[in-house]
């Protein structure tokens, strides 16, 4: 549905992009002509994706970040920057997420999840932000998630992080109109590797109220009108319409693709 030469010539970071959802992001936007620069705590990562995409002839740099340190962020915006010339497209997708008791989350559990999701974001798109604006526009697209719009048990760090994100969404994209739109994808559930050690059962003693429903095999088939489980391909569809000129009158939209899940939830 995408036109093959649609980012050709554009500059997309995505953070967290070497694996999951973020690397099916990277992948359709190198395909459709950008350059990405994936940017994620370990190399093995984002080695990796580089790898798998500069062997099929597309463009892609790798960037070591831990993007709960603000200054590294404004390094690896100035490392791509200085080797690209610009930054048209951010994708903030790095996040970190456990099952867990809210009582017995530790400072440091509760911190750790909250400047990962949250802070990072943050201190992202405020790097990108004289980037976009010196050359005359940008986008912003942010990984949102749908379990804050109800309760969700043992997930108070990373519910409360994501609700974060969808009010920065809407913040931003009223702040830094008209050149730079800011928007939000919502993924349903999509059984990455990163989604199944988060969902693994929480530490001895707990009750693990979801997970064992989460993972039976029929879960999608009750619980998603769509009938399916998501694909990162879902939510790289989404990303590539709000990152495209079809979007340009798009700013402050959190786009749920979640098959109707969150809906039809019973819980
Ligand atoms: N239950 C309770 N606490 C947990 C936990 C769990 N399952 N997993 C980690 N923590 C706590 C740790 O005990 C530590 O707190 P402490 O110092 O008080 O002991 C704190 O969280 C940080 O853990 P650490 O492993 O040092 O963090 P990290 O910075 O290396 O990793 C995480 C960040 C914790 C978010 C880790 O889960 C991660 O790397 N996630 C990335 C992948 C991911 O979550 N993908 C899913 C996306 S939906
Ligand atoms: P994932 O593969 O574990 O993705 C998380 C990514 O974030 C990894 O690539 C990881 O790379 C990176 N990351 C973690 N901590 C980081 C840090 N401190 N600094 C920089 N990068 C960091 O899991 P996923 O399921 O694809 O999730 C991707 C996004 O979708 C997340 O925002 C998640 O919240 C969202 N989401 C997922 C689902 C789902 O069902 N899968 C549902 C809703 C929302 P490194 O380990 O190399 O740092």
């Amino acid at each position: 549905m995408f036109s093959p030469d649609l980012f050709a010539g554009q500059v997309a970071l995505i953070t967290g992009g070497g694996t999951g959802i973020g690397l099916g992001i990277s992948t359709l936007l190198a395909r459709l002509g950008a350059h990405v620069a994936i940017a994620s705590r370990k190399p093995d990562h984002f080695g990796a994706a580089v790898e798998a995409l500069t062997s099929q002839g597309l463009s892609a740099s790798g960037h070591e970040l831990d993007v709960r340190q603000p200054e590294r962020v404004q390094a690896v915006v100035a490392e791509v920057t200085s080797a690209r010339g610009r930054i048209d497209l951010l994708v903030n997708c790095a996040a970190g997420n456990f099952y867990a008791p809210s009582e017995s989350l530790s400072p440091n559990a509760w911190r750790s999840v909250v400047e990962i999701d949250l802070y990072g974001t943050f201190w992202c798109s405020q790097a990108v932000h004289p980037v976009m604006k010196a050359q005359g526009g940008g986008v912003i697209v942010n990984i949102s998630m749908t379990l804050h719009y109800r309760g969700w048990p043992m997930m108070a760090h990373a519910t409360a992080a994501k609700a974060g994100i969808d009010a920065l969404t809407r913040t931003l994209a009223v702040e830094w109109a008209p050149h730079i739109r800011v928007n939000a994808v919502a993924p349903g559930p999509i059984p990455t590797e990163g989604v199944r050690k988060a969902f693994k059962p929480p530490s001895e003693g707990a009750t693990d109220l979801f997970g064992v429903e989460r993972a039976m095999g029929d879960y999608a088939k009750k619980a998603i009108p769509l009938q399916r489980w998501g694909t990162p391909q879902d939510i790289a569809n989404a990303v590539a319409f709000l990152a495209s000129p079809g979007a340009s009158w798009i700013t402050g939209a959190i786009l749920v693709v979640d098959g109707g899940e969150w809906l039809s939830r019973k819980q």
